[in-house]
């Protein structure tokens, strides 16, 4: 047997090295790297403690230390040379301390496993992911605000059904998204609090029997305190599966804007102009700008849902402790965090750039009979009617006006008095869809002034 032949990190028991399939499906390098900084901090606070509790020399520690520093500058200039045969992020590191600094290499390991040393370092990882996402949420909702304070009172059609109902506001169309992202902001938060345990010490499973201090590593890596059970610390994957499932969420919320997006800048409805920094033409067509940026976004959810389907598929089942299936949680993690940051970025700069068609809005917010519920409501207000009975009456005003083919405003006072005798010239007046809207004050409404309320809101609450 020689060092070569088996791994130099655990191969003592070992007389040959892997088979080459068994290297390929076994190595985790080719991806783990990205948390080679995550590793060397985990590393770093481990030698730190194991020096102040006495498990090694000051000396020992401080070899580690600075050896650490070498590898990790060696990493972040690429002069690293990343090797399959040891397997992942931890042994390369490790390995390449022992070549730095020798013998002291070998003490960092005492007391931890690559088991607590994985989680740990996925877990900062996952972290620093959702600090960026709060980030990358909290700029798009001030680009939400911005436009939602630009456009309180501008009127455009308000759909259900894809079929218009009433008329809102731009803002308020707006605001709705700040009401789903901003919820999405509140998850994120959640999720990082409740995920900020230290795995470190936990070792292989059962914890350690050197005299380690875990609220030291805990601290020095900035969790909150350490995991409480050694067998669900080395285990536990919930924290990236709840960073996934934040992702999902925002991920469907970008899509529905995205589709807005789409459908609003299409020729058919002209509400938005997308700006050519977020849009590209086409090779054939000279005519054509595509929102491709909506589109690529509303497609990201299915790569970020489709990993939080996975990981929850490699997870369920598996028995305590660590098991290697769990390896493969990194990837599905990496995809869905690169996507759900760059769909973020996307969605804020077209956000920002995007303007408002005003007078193609206002002229889409009274098709459709828009007004008819204010006429509805107006009936049930002044003459007293039951609603049900409000509704029939105005039901026939608009069978009346599209057999016209003109819109509620148009008809005369005799064409609606001919439905119902008691109808003044004061019903007019709410059957514009500026009135509508300004009516429209119930707290949550879409009238101007309950919008700029909102803006207000939530822009004292973005500034405390
Ligand atoms: N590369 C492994 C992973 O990503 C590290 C932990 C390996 N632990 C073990 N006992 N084989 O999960």
């Amino acid at each position: 047997m020689t060092d070569q032949a088996s791994n130099q990190m655990w191969g003592g028991r070992f007389a040959a090295g892997p088979d080459a399939i068994m290297e390929a499906i076994n190595a985790s390098i080719g991806f783990d790297k990205r948390m080679a900084a995550q590793d060397i901090a985990g590393s770093r606070a481990h030698a730190a403690m194991l020096a102040a509790t006495g498990v090694i020399s000051d000396n020992d520690a401080e070899a580690i230390r600075e050896g650490l520093l070498t590898v990790l500058s060696e990493i972040e200039n690429g002069t690293f040379k990343f090797s399959t045969a040891l397997e992942d992020i931890h042994m390369n590191v490790e390995a390449r301390l022992k070549e730095v600094i020798g013998e002291p290499a070998g003490r960092l390991h005492t007391g931890r496993s690559r088991n607590d040393q994985v989680a740990t370092d996925f877990k900062l990882w996952v972290r620093d992911q959702l600090d960026a996402a709060e980030t990358g949420l909290l700029a798009l909702i001030r680009a939400l605000l911005t436009q939602a304070e630009a456009g309180a009172d501008w009127v455009m059609p308000g759909f259900t059904h894809l079929q218009v109902a009433q008329p809102v506001t731009w803002g308020h169309h707006m605001m709705a998204y700040v009401e789903m992202f901003g919820r999405d902001l509140s998850r994120v938060r959640d999720a990082r609090k409740r995920m900020n345990e230290s795995p470190l010490g936990a070792a292989a499973l059962a914890g350690t029997s050197f005299p380690i201090d875990r609220e030291m590593t805990a601290a020095a890596l900035g969790f909150d305190r350490p995991a409480a059970n050694s067998l669900d610390a080395v285990s536990d994957r919930d924290f990236a599966l709840e960073f996934l499932s934040c992702a999902s969420i925002c991920a469907v919320h970008l899509s529905r804007f995205a589709e807005e997006l789409v459908i609003w800048s299409s020729a058919q409805f002209r509400f938005v102009t997308l700006s050519d920094r977020f849009s590209t033409g086409s090779s054939i067509m000279p005519q054509k700008k595509n929102p491709d940026a909506a589109e690529l976004i509303r497609a990201k959810v299915g790569r970020i849902f489709g990993a939080n389907t996975a990981l929850m598929m490699v997870m369920k089942g598996l028995p305590l402790a660590y098991s290697k299936d769990m390896q493969e949680d990194k990837e599905q993690v990496f995809d869905a965090a690169d996507h759900w940051m760059l769909a973020l970025a996307a969605m804020e700069g077209m956000v920002k750039d995007m303007s408002a068609n005003r007078a193609e809005l206002a002229e889409a917010a009274g098709s459709g009979f828009s007004t008819a519920t204010d006429l509805a409501d107006w009936l049930v207000r002044v003459l007293g009617l039951p609603f049900r009975d409000a509704h029939h009456i105005t039901g026939s005003l608009v069978a009346l006006a599209e057999g016209r083919g003109c819109d509620l405003p148009d008809l005369t006072l005799a064409d609606m008095q001919g439905v119902h005798d008691a109808i003044t010239q004061d019903v007019f007046t709410v059957l514009g869809v500026e009135n509508s809207v300004n009516s429209r004050l119930s707290y949550g409404g879409t009238a101007p002034a309950q919008v700029r309320a909102q803006v207000a809101r939530w822009t004292a609450m973005l500034d405390a």
